[in-house]
C-alpha cells in the first residue's frame, strides 16, 4: 500500500534526475570556493531571487541563522512574529548562539505584523535597552495557514525599517509557493528585503540544502558565519546538484500543488465533522468539530491503517501539505479516509 504522505514537504525524496545529477556532479573543496556546482547553484539562485549573491547552507534554520549572525551583533534585538518559525521552532539559536534576543509581535491570521507595531517596538537611543537591528518576516507563513506577505506589504514593512535604521530578513523557505499563490515574480516579492532565506530541500524536492541571498558584501559576511556555525562543507556539489534540477524543473510547477491543495480542503470541508481553515498555498490546516465522534490521537491512528499520514499540531488540529509526490488520486484516498475515520454520518 503506498502511504499517502502529507505531513511536510519535506518528506519529499529526490526525482531520478536529482540523483542523476548528484551522481554526475563535477565537485570541488567549497571551503576553498572551488566546487564548481556549488558556485553554479549559488550563481542561479541570486539570479533566481534577483539578488547579487548567494550562499549555499545546509538547511533553513542554518539558514535564518547564519543570516541573523550577520545582520546582528551580541545585545542586538530582531523584532519577529510570535508564530514565526524562527521564533517557534528554531530552538532560540539566535539568542543561544549570538546574544541576540528577540522582540515578537502578534502575527496578524495572514502572517504580517501589523505597520504600528513594528513601529511601536523599534527602540530608541537609551542605554537600558537592547539596539533594535532587524525585522523578520515570513513568507509563506508556515503556522499562519501558509499565507504569503503580499510585495506590498513587504516594501511598506521595509520602508518603515530602513527608515529607522533597520535591516528586513525574509524567512522564505517557501517563497516560490508565495510567488506562485500570488502570481508575481520571486524578485518582486524579495526586492526590498535585505536577505531571504530560501529552502530547496522543501517543495522543490532536493534532499538538502538552502540559500540565502542579499548583497555580495552581505553574503561574504555570511560565508563567514557559515563557517563559525560548522556549516562549511567540502564536495558540496553532490548536493548542489540535486538543488540545480529543483531550480530548474520544480520552482516553477507550485501551482499544481496548490491546486490539489484547494481540492483537499474542499473535500475534507464536505466531511461531516471536519472544519477547513482558508488554503492560501500547499498548506491545509483543519480540526475537528464537536459531532465527531473521535479524538485527534485517534483519527491519526485511523488514518494510519489506511495508510494516510498528516501532522498533529496544537489544539487538537491537523495539518496536510501537499507537494510534488502527492497526485490527484492521493487527494481523493485522504477525503474518503476521513470520510471513513471521522465516522459523522453525513
Ligand atoms: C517557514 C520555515 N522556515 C524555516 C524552516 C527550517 O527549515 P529546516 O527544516 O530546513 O531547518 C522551516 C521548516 O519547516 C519553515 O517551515
Amino acid at each position: 500500500m503506498k502511504i499517502v504522505d502529507l505531513r511536510s514537504d519535506t518528506v519529499t525524496h529526490p526525482t531520478p534526475a536529482m540523483r542523476e545529477a548528484m551522481y554526475r556532479a563535477e565537485v570541488g573543496d567549497d571551503v576553498f570556493g572551488e566546487d564548481p556546482t556549488v558556485n553554479r547553484l549559488e550563481r542561479m539562485a541570486a539570479e533566481r531571487l534577483g539578488k547579487e549573491a548567494a550562499l549555499f547552507v545546509v538547511s533553513g534554520t542554518m539558514g535564518n541563522l547564519v543570516a541573523l549572525l550577520t545582520h546582528c551583533g551580541r545585545g542586538d534585538e530582531v523584532i519577529l512574529g510570535d508564530r514565526s518559525h524562527t521564533l517557534l521552532f528554531e530552538q532560540g539559536g539566535m539568542a543561544a548562539l549570538g546574544g541576540i534576543t528577540p522582540y515578537p509581535l502578534p502575527n496578524q491570521p495572514d502572517g504580517t505584523l501589523r505597520l504600528d507595531d513594528i513601529a511601536g517596538a523599534i527602540r530608541g537611543d537609551n542605554v537600558h535597552w537592547p539596539r533594535s537591528r532587524l525585522v523578520c518576516l515570513e513568507s509563506t507563513h508556515n503556522v499562519c495557514n501558509g499565507t504569503p506577505l503580499t510585495a506590498e506589504y513587504t516594501a511598506q514593512a521595509a520602508r518603515l525599517a530602513h527608515a529607522h535604521g533597520l535591516q528586513v530578513h525574509l524567512d522564505g523557505a517557501r517563497i516560490f509557493n508565495a510567488a506562485a499563490a500570488l502570481a508575481v515574480d520571486v524578485p518582486d516579492l524579495v526586492r526590498d528585503v535585505d536577505s531571504v532565506m530560501f529552502c530547496l530541500s522543501k517543495a522543490l524536492c532536493a534532499p538538502v540544502g538552502s540559500l540565502v541571498c542579499g548583497s555580495a558584501e552581505f553574503i561574504a559576511r555570511a560565508r563567514r558565519a557559515r563557517k563559525v556555525v560548522g556549516g562549511g562543507m567540502r564536495q558540496a556539489g553532490i548536493l548542489a546538484a540535486a538543488g540545480i534540477v529543483a531550480l530548474e524543473q520544480m520552482a516553477d510547477r507550485m501551482v499544481e500543488d496548490h491546486a490539489r491543495a484547494q481540492r483537499l480542503g474542499q473535500g475534507l470541508a464536505e466531511v461531516p465533522g471536519v472544519e477547513v481553515a482558508p488554503v492560501m498555498s500547499n498548506m491545509v490546516y483543519f480540526g475537528l468539530t464537536e459531532e465527531a465522534e473521535k479524538t485527534p490521537a485517534e483519527v491519526l491512528d485511523g488514518l494510519a491503517s489506511l495508510g494516510v499520514r498528516v501532522l498533529p499540531r496544537a489544539g487538537g488540529r491537523f495539518r496536510a501539505v501537499t507537494h510534488y509526490w502527492i497526485g490527484d488520486g492521493d487527494i481523493e484516498r485522504t477525503v474518503e479516509a476521513f470520510r471513513q475515520v471521522v465516522g459523522v454520518a453525513g
